[in-house]
């Protein structure tokens, strides 16, 4: 992790602030510091990506915030109560979600409830299936540490209102018609951009944990992907095309989920289903569907209560699937 120490946030708060550039004297004096630990915070800073010039006559002058996925960004345009307001950052980490069960495993999952965890890289990032997660800088790479209050029989429906959150907020910040394909993944046009994964520590009927863990091809260059993945991959910034400013796409992203997190609380199930409906691009599809025991095709005809899709095979059976894989024909 790069060292990111409370006087460097203070000398960095002293040149958001600042209209015109401030000598070095004038913060050290501001913060009771010296002149050499402003000049350390400043390279601090600089590492963690802000552009900071610096002349012998003026000082120093904030000329651009950092592009990395820093919480003090993200903070920033932050507008939840509890989704957040903790976070690891992590320039590299294998996994995410398994930052996060290490986390649980060393400290009580109430106290972490909300918390999330953002890597700027993943190493060995892992999707559905046990499938690899290609994670080069410039996507959102996160982890979201939750000790829900849900009924467990409506847990899967947390990867629901996560699926719902990234959706809504690439069509707010955007404009981009992304839709849900079940269960978990957001697609614009035919190509996937997002993708979300629940892993659940449960005994009987209690939930110990749950770990969100969501991957967005946020400014990933498609050319990280390999030529087969490319056809079947996008990234907001290829859509788009230009870069996005990710602290706040991710702002709104937490508070979009927050508010659905806190309706499944509250026992509000349906208002999600039928907004998961009407953002759903596999329903009145044909479909595939891959279980753990079976594969068979028909027509996504609906979702139930608990989140499961209904599916009417072409003998008329109608198969209820809460887990799986699904192919649109
Ligand atoms: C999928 O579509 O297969 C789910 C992909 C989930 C990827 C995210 S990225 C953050 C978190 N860490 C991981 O290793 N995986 C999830």
């Amino acid at each position: 992790m790069i060292p990111m120490t409370d006087s460097s946030f203070r000398v960095l708060d002293i040149l958001e602030r600042a209209d015109a550039p401030i000598s070095g004297e004038k913060i050290s004096d501001e913060l009771g510091i010296t002149r050499s630990a402003v000049w350390k915070n400043i390279n601090e800073l600089r590492l963690m990506g802000y552009d900071i010039t610096s002349s012998q006559k003026q000082g120093y002058r904030l000329s651009r915030a950092s592009a990395k996925l820093l919480p003090h960004e993200v903070h920033k345009n932050l507008k939840t109560v509890f989704i957040g307001r903790k976070m690891r950052y992590l320039e590299n980490t294998p996994s995410t979600n398994a930052t996060g069960r290490q986390m649980v495993s060393e400290e009580d999952p109430e106290k972490l409830h909300g918390t999330v965890i953002i890597a700027e890289q993943q190493t060995g990032g892992v999707g559905r299936m046990g499938r690899a997660w290609v994670s080069p800088s410039g996507g959102i790479w996160t982890t979201i540490i939750l000790k829900p209050n849900v009924p467990i029989d409506h847990i899967f429906m947390i990867t629901m209102a996560g699926t719902l959150a990234v959706a809504r907020a690439i069509r707010k910040e955007f404009d981009l018609g992304a839709l849900i394909k079940w269960p978990n993944d957001i697609f614009i046009g035919n190509k996937k951009v997002a993708g979300l994964l629940l892993e659940l520590s449960a005994e009987a009927d209690t939930v110990h944990y749950c770990l969100l863990g969501i991957g967005i091809d946020a400014n990933v260059p498609l050319d990280n992907f390999t030529p087969e993945l490319q056809k079947a991959i996008t990234s907001v910034s290829a859509e788009l095309g230009h870069e996005i400013d990710r602290s706040s796409f991710l702002a709104r992203i937490l508070k979009e989920f927050e508010s659905r997190y806190l309706l499944l609380e509250s026992g509000e199930f349906d208002t999600i289903v039928q907004e998961w409906k009407s953002l759903s691009c596999t329903l009145e599809n044909r479909v595939q569907v891959r279980t753990l025991k079976n594969s068979f095709e028909g027509e996504a005809i609906d979702i139930d209560e608990y989140g499961a899709l209904i599916i009417k095979k072409d003998n008329g059976k109608i198969e209820r699937v809460i887990a799986g894989d699904c192919c649109h024909q």
